[in-house]
């Protein structure tokens, strides 16, 4: 199956299972070049790199691998600038490729290596998480962190192709399967009613079709808004409550589970703001439950409110958080940064 994605770039999704072998052709067709250069994670390197190499090598290319350690924790401005002291060092060119194989860490990681080497590299994405095959891979964002906060640093850079080979899902532990699935939810709240109502069926049992719906939804929201200066923001729903979560307790919590407890928090403070109904709550909380994803945290509204300070989604003194008015439908809400610990306690499970 492939999904068009008309942005900046217009490129190909290519969705299919045990289509990593044909990995090579498909990237010398989408971008040809010399050398392409792997980017990955130590867990993602043993498993599949060496599949990935190999259709390269079939088709021409000379292959250089760049491992680094897994985790949030790597994602960061020393990885960022050794990885672009490799792609110096092994001479790659503009005309040459970057593939980011693996999570949403590799390619993020790998995008904005991608998009700041030589000023901008062609650049291909190969997720191996769920959470990367629905989200992270598709729409152009790029990023690293700083200790101030998360993603502080990055670039919009669209790649020239993504592949995605949902076989390679199969190795996944359960709790990064599950990151994913809270990403899959929030594309139901956001924007698809129906497809909420289907995730009543287990995702892995639909695994192809319901990754396909997710890749549909992100492609019109970016080729709507690539930039983020609206309808994007709504796929932020539960990120500013999860980033602050992620920040707090050191990226110990996955970006998935954060959203999952952020999307939680600001739907049980949109009901008590009158936004939603009981019910819309109700079957989000179940839902979150069914996939065994968190329904809350246990840091303070206070702590939370500070950490969501250093926010990309601040403007000035408010932050544009997203609140859901029915399942399927969201909206974008300004609250003024003194509002802010008060709407976040009203968000908090044990809040009258
Ligand atoms: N750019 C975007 O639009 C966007 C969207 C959502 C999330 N993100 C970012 O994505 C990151 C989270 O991504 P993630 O959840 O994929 O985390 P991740 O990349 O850290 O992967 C999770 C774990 O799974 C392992 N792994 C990856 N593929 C595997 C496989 N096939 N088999 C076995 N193990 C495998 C990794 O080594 C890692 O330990 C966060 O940094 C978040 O900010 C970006």
């Amino acid at each position: 199956m492939k999904i068009t994605v008309c942005a900046s770039k217009i490129y190909t999704i290519t969705i299919g299972s045990g289509i990593l072998d044909q990995a090579g052709s498909m990237i010398r067709e989408a971008v040809g070049g010399q050398t392409a250069a792997i980017v990955t994670d130590d867990n993602v390197a043993p498993l599949y790199g060496e599949i990935l190499a190999a259709s390269l090598r079939q088709n021409g290319y000379r292959v250089v691998q760049y491992v680094f350690p897994h985790g949030e924790r790597s994602k960061n401005t020393e990885t960022f600038v050794s990885l672009l002291q490799f792609l110096a060092e092994e001479k790659l060119t503009r005309t040459d490729v970057v593939a980011a194989l693996g999570g949403g860490v590799v390619g993020d990681l790998a995008g904005f290596a991608a998009a700041s080497y030589m000023r901008g590299i062609r650049f291909v994405q190969i997720p191996t998480t769920l959470l990367a095959a629905v989200d992270s891979s598709v729409g152009g964002k790029t990023a690293v962190n700083l200790a101030a906060g998360k993603n502080l640093v990055g670039a919009f850079y669209q790649p020239d192709a993504v592949l995605l080979d949902v076989s390679l899902l199969s190795t996944l532990k359960p709790e990064v399967f599950r990151d994913g699935c809270a990403e899959i939810i929030k594309y139901g709240m956001i924007g698809d009613s129906a497809f909420f109502q289907s995730l009543e069926t287990p995702i892995a049992a639909q695994l192809e079709k319901a990754i396909a719906r997710c890749v549909e939804i992100k492609r019109d929201i970016v080729a709507e808004d690539e930039y983020e200066q609206g309808a994007r923001k709504l796929l932020n729903f539960g990120h500013t409550v999860g980033h602050a979560i992620e920040r707090l307790d050191g990226y110990k919590t996955s970006h998935g589970h954060a959203v999952a407890a952020g999307m939680a928090v600001v739907t049980r403070a949109a009901f008590r703001m009158g936004l939603c109904s009981e019910s819309c709550l109700r079957a989000l909380i179940e839902t979150l439950g069914r996939y065994q994803l968190p329904l809350g945290t246990a840091y303070r509204a206070d702590e939370l409110a500070r950490a969501c300070l250093s926010d990309k989604k601040r403007d000035g003194n408010a932050l544009t958080m997203v609140f859901p008015l029915q399942i399927g439908r969201c909206m974008l809400k300004k609250v003024p940064v003194d509002d802010l610990v008060g709407v976040i306690r009203l968000g908090l499970e044990d809040a009258v």
